[in-house]
Order: structure tokens, then sequence, then C-alpha cells
């Protein structure tokens, strides 16, 4: 499998940064999720300021990367999400070479409950540990450790709901259009527009 070079056939879509930012935070979300043991509080924070330093220059790059990677090529009113969903379900969803509809709204859901998910943790970790940024700006207090606790777990879980759902989503979409989206997250090329996409 050579991927130097565009050719007819081919063309570079996903660009390094989103490709190191997406498998970057897929290792990093699943460190902090499945490492919350207090002992190794430590590996779960640390995974945790990734995520959210990986957040910001995803976001920058949204702004000022490349075509496919910007915002403005991709994210959308959620009733053409909706459409596009119900495309997908008829058999009628046309081919992107970047972002669908559907795919945009997992996305931004996906930034924003990670960006919850990781703000939640720090100032939860200030208010139990008495540690992390927040650290001398926020009291330590067990009176709202457990709720606190509660919605840091809560937007975890909801977090790893939507990647199950977006794992499904590129499983289908790449049936759909018989196309490999996982490897192309890898090495960043797709098959050439057909279809008009
Ligand atoms: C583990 C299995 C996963 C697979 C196979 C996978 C695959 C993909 C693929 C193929 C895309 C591009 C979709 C497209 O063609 O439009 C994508 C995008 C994305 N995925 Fe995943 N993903 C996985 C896990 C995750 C996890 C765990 C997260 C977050 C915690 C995540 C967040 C994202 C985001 C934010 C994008 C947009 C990338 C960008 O534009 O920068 N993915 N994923």
């Amino acid at each position: 499998m050579s991927h130097e070079n565009e050719n007819e056939n081919e063309i570079k879509v996903w660009d390094p940064v989103v490709r190191v930012f997406h498998w970057t935070l897929v290792v990093a979300f699943f460190t902090a999720y499945i490492i919350t043991e207090d002992d190794f509080l430590w590996l779960h924070t640390w995974a945790g300021y990734l995520i959210l330093a990986l957040l910001v220059v995803r976001i920058i790059w949204g702004f000022i990367g490349t075509r496919y990677a910007r915002f403005s090529s991709f994210v959308t009113r959620p009733a053409e999400s909706l459409r596009y969903l119900w495309a997908t379900i008829t058999g009628h969803a046309r081919r992107y070479l970047g972002h669908n509809p559907a795919g945009a709204a997992m996305i931004i859901a996906l930034l924003v409950l990670l960006a919850l998910d990781t703000l939640s943790g720090i100032v939860l970790y200030a208010v139990d540990q008495g540690s992390g940024p927040l650290a001398g700006w926020i009291v330590q207090s067990e009176r709202l450790e457990e709720p606190l606790e509660e919605i840091h777990d809560v937007l975890a879980n909801l977090t790893l709901a939507l990647v199950i759902v977006h794992t499904i989503g590129v499983f289908l979409g790449s049936i759909t259009h018989r196309e490999n989206l996982l490897v192309s997250m890898f090495h960043g090329y797709k098959r050439r527009a057909d279809e008009g996409a």
C-alpha cells in the first residue's frame, strides 16, 4: 500500500494534524476511561490533560488547517445531519470526501463532551485532592466531591456511548460507499470523488 503522493485515483484528505490528533485522542480517551484507580490517578489525570491539549490544537486547526480539517468545510445545520441519517437508512446517502453531515454532528458532540469531561475532571481534582491547575483557586470540599464525581462519570459514559455510535457510523459509511474509512484515517488518502462527492 503506497501512499506517497496523490494520483488520479486518490486524494489526500486528512492532514497529519487530524490523523495524529485522532489516534492520540483514541489512546488518551481509553487510557483515562479504563484507568481510574487511585494508585494510578497520575496516569488518568495526564491522559485527561493530553485530551484537553489535543482539543485546543484541533479547535485552532479547525480554523486555520487544511481544507477538510476546517469547521467551515463540514459543520452544518442539525436538520442537514438528520436528513443525511435518513438518507443513510434509506440507502440514498451521497458520498463525501470530508466528513458527511451526520459525522460532522457527531464530531461536534464528541468535542463538546470531551471538553466538558476534562474540565469537570480538573475541577474535581481540585475539590477532591487539592491538586491540579485549579488547586488554590477552588477550596477542597467533601460536600461537592460526590456530585462532581457523578457529573464527571456521567460525561465519560456519555462520551463512550457516542464513541460506540461513532464507530458504528464509520463502519456503515465504509460499507455504503465501499471504502475503508478507518484505514484512511491512518494514511490520509481517499478514493477521488465519483458520484459527485
Ligand atoms: C476506536 C475506534 C475508532 C475508529 C475506528 C474511528 C474512526 C474514525 C474515522 C474513520 C474518522 C473519519 C470519519 C470520516 O471519514 O468522516 C474519525 C473521525 C473522528 N473521530 Fe474517530 N474513531 C474511533 C474512535 C474515536 C474516539 C475514541 C474518539 C474520541 C474520544 C474519536 C473522535 C473522533 C473525532 C473528533 C473525529 C474527527 C476528526 C477530525 O476531523 O479531526 N474517534 N474517526
